[in-house]
């Protein structure tokens, strides 16, 4: 039994991964559970899987939760502290799947306690790759990706040598608005922006996919989690999200990971880690799909893609500030305030005025992560009145 702890539990992968969890309660004890505010659904995951603790960031709700809680043996805590203590106290094997750079502090939190990390919270990553990548090595801690593509990768990789890979090919379904016009995305609405072709997601990642930034996110993610340079990670558009990513080897054989677009196939994976278990997911009929399309990513209309390359490849502080301009024009976006091509020129705008140097440590990165999000929120406040 892997005593197991759930950052973002509330969430889209949060709940895939309870679903998977409660499916095989011999294999999983739940010790602690996370949420930013969502009181009620935190509390119902609480007491389905008897949870030793349970946190919400959001210290104003702490008596809501509390009172949720009364009579059922879970533990409550609120903020930080608590999200800390979810990440480090008797879970082995921690789910990070806080979205956004607000699951910094509690993911690299697991990382220094030595715990095997399933990492879904890429802006994580993103935002302290070298820094995390190092303490894990230091720290004796294991990084599992859950984001579909990486654990596609990690499936191919199977443990070979870096020498031994060309190249790796991250595979993106090309979003909603894979056929829309530039013209036409200027007038594109949020609900729109979320309806992703293929697969559920919260509303963050659904305008990230949207957009490519999700891509160019995941460009950076693969960089620190596999050590290539950007030379090295190409990306394809691949509109049935089947083949969820690909390893090409120095021989020339390309090894391939395939699935139904549902991510309780790389969330059991990691959960179950080095063994496996099984999902509900539905089987993939290939001859039912027949076809499996490729093509070239286009830039001119996805900038926010090239915007991430020349971030890793920039490197410095340049990814933190690509990641918190898009996490505040995304949320402005969501909110109505700015058109969906707002989004790129506003992280565009951001990377050029970007003249601070690479973060050193954590402190670093949620300081420059601040500082960018104060600029950009006041640029669109500018532009709002
Ligand atoms: N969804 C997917 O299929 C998918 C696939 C690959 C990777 N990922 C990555 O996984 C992460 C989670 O994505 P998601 O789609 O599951 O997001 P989501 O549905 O929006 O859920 C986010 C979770 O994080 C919590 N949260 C939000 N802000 C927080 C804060 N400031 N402090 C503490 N907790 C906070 C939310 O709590 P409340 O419910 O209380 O707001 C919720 O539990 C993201 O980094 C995303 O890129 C997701």
């Amino acid at each position: 039994m892997k005593k197991l702890s759930i950052l973002g539990a509330t969430g889209s992968i949060g709940k895939s991964t309870l679903d998977l969890v409660e499916r095989s309660p011999e294999d999983f004890e739940v010790v602690a559970l996370t949420a930013a505010s969502n009181v009620a659904a935190l509390a119902d995951a609480a007491r389905r899987t008897s949870a030793k603790l349970a946190v919400i960031a959001d210290g104003g709700r702490l008596q809501d939760l509390d009172d949720a809680l009364r009579g059922s043996g879970c533990r409550t805590a609120a903020g930080q502290e608590g999200l800390v203590e979810a990440a480090t106290g008797e879970a082995e094997l921690v789910m990070a799947a806080i979205v956004g750079c607000a699951g910094l502090m509690p993911t690299m939190a697991a990382v220094e306690a030595g715990k095997t990390v399933a990492l879904a919270n890429k802006e994580a990553l993103v935002t302290a790759g070298a820094l995390m990548t190092e303490a894990a090595a230091r720290h004796n801690a294991t990084l599992l990706p859950v984001d579909s593509e990486h654990n596609a990768i990690f499936q191919c990789l199977a443990g070979s040598s870096s020498n031994h890979v060309a190249r790796i090919i991250l595979t993106a379904s090309g979003g909603p608005f894979l056929s829309t016009t530039a013209e036409q995305m200027r007038s594109v609405t949020p609900a729109q922006a979320v309806a992703h072709p293929k697969w559920t997601m919260g509303a963050k990642i659904s305008v990230d996919s949207a957009t490519l930034m999700n891509k160019g996110l995941e460009l950076i993610e693969a960089h620190y989690l596999f050590g290539l340079p950007s030379e090295r990670i190409d990306v394809l558009v691949h509109p049935q999200s089947v083949v969820h990513s690909l390893v090409e080897f120095v021989d020339g054989s390309v090894l391939a990971q395939l699935g139904s677009p549902d991510m309780r196939i790389p969330i059991a994976h990691a959960l179950a880690w080095p063994e496996r278990i099984a999902t509900p997911a539905q089987r993939l009929d290939l001859a039912a799909i027949a076809r499996l399309d490729f093509e070239a990513p286009d830039l001119e209309r996805f900038p926010a893609l090239r915007l991430a390359r020349e971030a890793l490849e920039a490197g410095g502080s340049a990814p933190i500030v690509l990641n918190a301009a898009n996490e505040v024009a995304v949320a402005s976006f969501l909110d109505g305030r700015i058109p969906f091509p707002d989004i790129a020129r506003l992280v565009e705008s951001a990377l050029e005025g970007n003249r601070r140097n690479g973060p050193s440590s954590l402190r670093d990165v949620i300081e420059i992560d601040g500082e960018v999000r104060g600029a950009v929120s006041m640029q669109i406040e500018e532009r709002c009145v």
